[in-house]
């Protein structure tokens, strides 16, 4: 039974925003696709196992340990990057399932290796460093040294890679630039100790504005369902927006002015007003923020939503919408005819930015996956 409100992931957007990506980069980088929190919100298995089969896909990586042994239990088999911290509790489901830990403080290393060692393993991971974002990653010269002497005495830890993050790459290229000049510096210390791990930093907006910083790899996330990081970059950037948010009309009434509309009757008809009731609110993740600033497409043509926004319905003004009946599809999320309503747009009157509004729609919304 497919519930009427639903999410479509259109599976082959993923292969066009890649090869979008792929055009600005030199064959041989390689490319990671950012799969973390649930793929922002597409579904982490079926994504994660779509982008192996394409071919496309060096890497995956995603946030915390739990979602790459997620994963790990689908049969995906790529290289996983988990970006956040592993906590010393999970090192051994991180060995076992032979994914890749982001690591910066020495103590961590010699955790790993002594989990390497009592299972027979290689511990692989890739150092974080912090140079400019001030959330994780290996702060100054003094801090490497010490990492560096841990992997010295830590032979079943593998440094397959190091890594940093820009704070602001849709915004402000002279700030990127000093932070990967930062970034270089440090690259220069570890390879002078002798290690030569796969070097990365380009998030989506590097990817696509900085080829000069593509290292050895980019790490592909919100471009890759489609919007770029600027939201004022979307249009024209021939990314795909890969996800579709569709309900249907469940009820119909007109009602006459001076009637209000839905909790605290914030909206109050001026005139005849024909109603419609969506099965969709808060309670999937269309956030209640949104209230009387949103439009839904019905009938090819863009309808305000009016009155508080439920927990599980919301009522959209459809007067102007000929022959609108119960059962009509409704798009809060999409194209339908020549209007499209994108995340971006919901995300300015959110206050907030497309990637969490793509990720808000929790596993009450069902995804069907478009092949
Ligand atoms: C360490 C790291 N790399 C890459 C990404 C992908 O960034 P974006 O989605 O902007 O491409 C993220 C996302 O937050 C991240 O935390």
């Amino acid at each position: 039974m497919l519930r009427s409100t639903h999410a479509v992931v259109n599976l082959p957007a993923f292969l066009k925003n890649i090869r979008l990506a792929k055009r600005r980069l030199k064959p041989e980088t390689k490319f990671l696709a950012v799969i973390k929190a649930n793929a922002y919100g597409h579904g982490i298995t079926t994504v994660g196992e779509y982008l192996e089969q394409s071919g496309l896909v060096d890497m995956l990586a995603v946030a915390i340990p739990e979602e790459g042994v997620r994963l790990r239990a689908s049969g995906v088999t790529l290289p996983i990057l988990i970006l956040g911290v592993t906590d010393p509790d999970h090192i051994p489901a991180v060995v076992g399932n032979e994914l890749t830990a982001a690591v910066f403080l020495p103590e961590r290393i010699y955790a790993f290796e002594r989990c390497a060692v009592a299972s027979q393993k290689t511990a692989h991971v890739h150092v974080k460093l912090d140079t400019g974002m001030h959330r994780i990653g290996v702060t100054d010269d003094a801090m490497l040294e010490d990492l560096l002497d841990a992997f010295d005495a830590c032979p079943h830890v593998s440094m397959d890679g190091v890594f940093t993050h820009f704070a602001k790459s849709e915004a402000d290229p002279e700030f990127t630039h000093l932070q990967a000049q930062r970034f270089d510096a440090f690259v220069a210390k570890i390879r002078a100790r002798g290690y030569h791990p796969i070097v990365h930093a380009a998030n989506s907006a590097a990817t696509l504005d900085f080829p000069e910083l593509q290292y050895d790899m980019v790490r592909f996330g919100i471009a890759l369902y489609g919007y770029h990081p600027d939201a004022k970059r979307s249009p024209g950037s021939g990314l795909t927006p890969v996800m579709s948010l569709i309900t249907y009309i469940s009820n119909l009434k007109t009602i006459p002015a001076g009637e209000g509309v839905s909790y605290g009757l914030r909206f109050v008809a001026s005139r005849p007003t024909k109603v419609a009731t969506l099965p969709i609110g808060y309670g999937d993740g269309y956030k209640r923020c949104l209230t009387g600033k949103t439009d839904v497409l019905i009938g090819g043509m863009r309808c305000p939503q009016i009155g508080t926004i439920c927990m599980d319905q919301m009522m959209v003004d459809v007067s102007e919408v000929p022959g609108v009946a119960i059962g009509d599809e409704a798009v809060l999320i999409g194209r339908q005819g020549n209007e499209v309503i994108t995340a971006d747009e919901l995300a300015d009157k959110a206050n907030t930015i497309s990637y969490e509004i793509l990720l808000s729609f929790n596993d009450r919304v069902p995804r069907v996956y478009e092949k």
